[in-house]
């Protein structure tokens, strides 16, 4: 695991941005791994920069989303499709049907998570996958206590991941849906690169957990340590608790 400390989210964003924009002139049909909440927003705008300067083309890649809410109807702007195309895909120039999300509104939800696994494996898989982290350890929303070895499924998330996310729902927890479909830790395992980026002291704990606690159920993402290819990017808040 390669840790970056970086004064802030937008420098994180340029070395990630390099990351991507290399893959993609190497190979531009890349598979490329999305996630949504706040952590990569800074990538995201900076991809879109490079795209307007001209610098990287999403014309013939693909992506897919960590995750989607259960429940919330299409047009619903907290719906992480709809999200990701305000705040990435709408901006660049993925070819249409490029992204695919879990389908939040599958009436057979295991199917529909078998076919999801199935889409990722049909595209080669990804070789770039974007990450954040929960404060409770959780990537993807992989919640503690998820097995190592899950695949794309249903997950309750908890009480603490709601009240995070009630930011998006105007402040109100009980507008935040209870269940996701969520690509499993073995689903993000199985990504060629793992690109994590997290700012602030309310993720510190996570990290430290992350980077040095003993892999464990109880904080998902320490999973990533038997991944032989990861990038941590944090600001110094978010690495402070690290020894
Ligand atoms: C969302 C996702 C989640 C978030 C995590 C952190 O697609 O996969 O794991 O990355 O909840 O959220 P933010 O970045 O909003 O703090």
């Amino acid at each position: 695991m390669e840790l970056i400390i970086q004064p802030g989210a937008p420098e994180s964003a340029r070395i990630v941005a390099d990351s991507i924009v290399a893959l993609l002139q190497r190979k531009p049909d890349a598979v490329l791994g999305l996630a949504t909440g706040s952590s990569p927003l800074a990538v995201y705008d900076e991809l879109v920069r490079r795209h307007e300067a001209g610098d990287v083309s999403f014309a013939q890649a693909r992506a897919f989303l960590l995750d989607e809410y259960v429940g919330l109807p299409a047009d619903h702007p907290q719906r992480y499709r709809n999200v990701i195309e305000t705040e990435l895909v709408g901006r660049v120039d993925f070819a249409e049907g490029a992204v695919q999300g879990p389908d939040g509104l599958a009436a057979d939800i295991p199917a529909a998570c078998a076919a999801y696994e199935q889409a990722i494996v049909d595209a080669g898989g990804v070789d770039l996958q974007i990450l954040g982290i929960g404060t409770d350890g959780h990537i993807a929303f992989n919640e503690p206590g998820s097995s190592l070895a899950s695949r794309t499924r249903i997950k309750t998330l908890t009480r603490q991941t709601r009240i995070d996310n009630a930011r998006f729902f105007d402040d109100d927890v009980e507008k935040v849906p209870t269940h996701t479909l969520t690509q499993g830790l073995a689903t993000i395992r199985a990504a060629r690169h793992l690109v994590l980026v997290s700012t602030g002291r309310h993720k510190a704990e996570a990290i430290h957990q992350m980077v040095e606690g003993p892999v464990s159920a109880m904080w998902p993402a320490s999973v990533l340590q038997h991944h032989p290819h990861v990038s941590v990017l944090v600001d110094p808040a978010a690495a402070a608790r690290l020894q």
